[in-house]
């Protein structure tokens, strides 16, 4: 069994970047900025943007956040992002979600410049992305491309059952495992939670990739020896000897399911770390016009 260490890998892809900000700064541009928008005093919310800006300053890009209160109107918030879309100083930004409920999220996805959506969730980013257009990739799948990539694990032909069924996880990570190239060229099972018999997909999996949000649901006898486990899970839960009180579990039982797998990534620092890395991909795109010529 190996581990697959996110932590190396976004701790790589992040020095390739920062190369690349110093030799864009060296021919005299400005860095790739980023911006946020956060509705709300969400906690999960704000530690996500925390560590977003963090990102950006270990890589030398600019980013700035947008706070907004949750009694903001609808039309407000439209607004706010049209100043945005506008702003020639602000390669790509992200609304951070969940937005309040009197919000109507897709409105607002959909608001995005297609240019600056480095979140990958825009209608037009999501339909170039499934018809191999240069898109910008929700930064979870895209995590696991690069994974996937940078341990060259092979993928063609193999069975790969993604378990999930959301616009941020599981529909574009079935999409983009089905797509030819490596990593790629799978032949993809996508289950959810209407799905019966759970363990006879999973038995049959070659590649097995959790989006469930449910802690340690996948056990031992669910997973075929030999095979790549996934887990895009993180579960806060209270535990009394962790220092801060809590700790983090994916949606695999690791400490049973690991033995059984040739590659496993652990949580936390298994596909978290990688997220991060792909929003930097994308605005360091954004900044340089590569998916949407400028
Ligand atoms: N909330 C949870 N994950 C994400 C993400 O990747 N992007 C945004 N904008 N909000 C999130």
């Amino acid at each position: 069994m190996e581990l697959l260490d996110g932590k190396k890998i976004a701790d790589a892809v992040k020095a390739e970047i920062a190369a690349e900000v110093q030799a864009m700064q060296a021919q005299g541009q400005r860095p790739p900025c980023l911006a946020a928008v956060i509705v709300g005093h969400d906690g999960a919310s704000e530690t996500y943007v925390g560590h977003k800006e963090r990102a950006c300053a270990q890589v030398g890009f600019k980013s700035t956040v947008v706070r907004l209160e949750d009694n903001i109107t609808e039309a407000q918030l439209l607004a706010e992002l049209e100043a945005l879309n506008a702003n020639p100083e602000i390669d790509g930004y992200i609304v951070q979600l969940p937005l309040p409920r009197h919000i109507d999220e897709q409105k607002v996805l959909s608001a995005i410049a297609p240019h600056k959506d480095v979140d990958g969730f825009h209608p037009e980013n999501v339909g170039r992305m499934v018809t191999g257009l240069p898109a910008y990739i929700s930064a979870t799948p895209d995590g696991i491309m690069e994974l996937l990539r940078r341990y060259q694990i092979p993928t063609a032909g193999k069975h790969c059952v993604v378990l999930g069924r959301s616009n941020i996880v599981g529909r574009p990570m079935a999409n983009l495992l089905s797509q030819k190239g490596q990593p790629g060229d799978c032949t993809v099972t996508m289950c959810h939670s209407r799905t019966p018999n759970l363990a006879e997909h999973t038995l049959q999996a070659d590649i097995l990739v959790v989006a469930l949000g449910r802690a340690e649901m996948i056990t031992a006898d669910m997973v075929k020896p030999g095979a790549v486990v996934i887990d895009v899970g993180i579960t806060r839960v209270a535990c009394p000897t962790a220092k801060n009180g809590w700790k983090l579990l994916g949606d695999v039982k690791f400490d049973e399911v690991a033995p059984k797998c040739s590659y496993i990534t652990p949580v936390p620092g298994g596909v978290g770390p990688l997220t991060i890395v792909s929003l930097l991909k994308n605005t360091l795109k954004a900044a340089k016009g590569e998916v949407y010529q400028q």
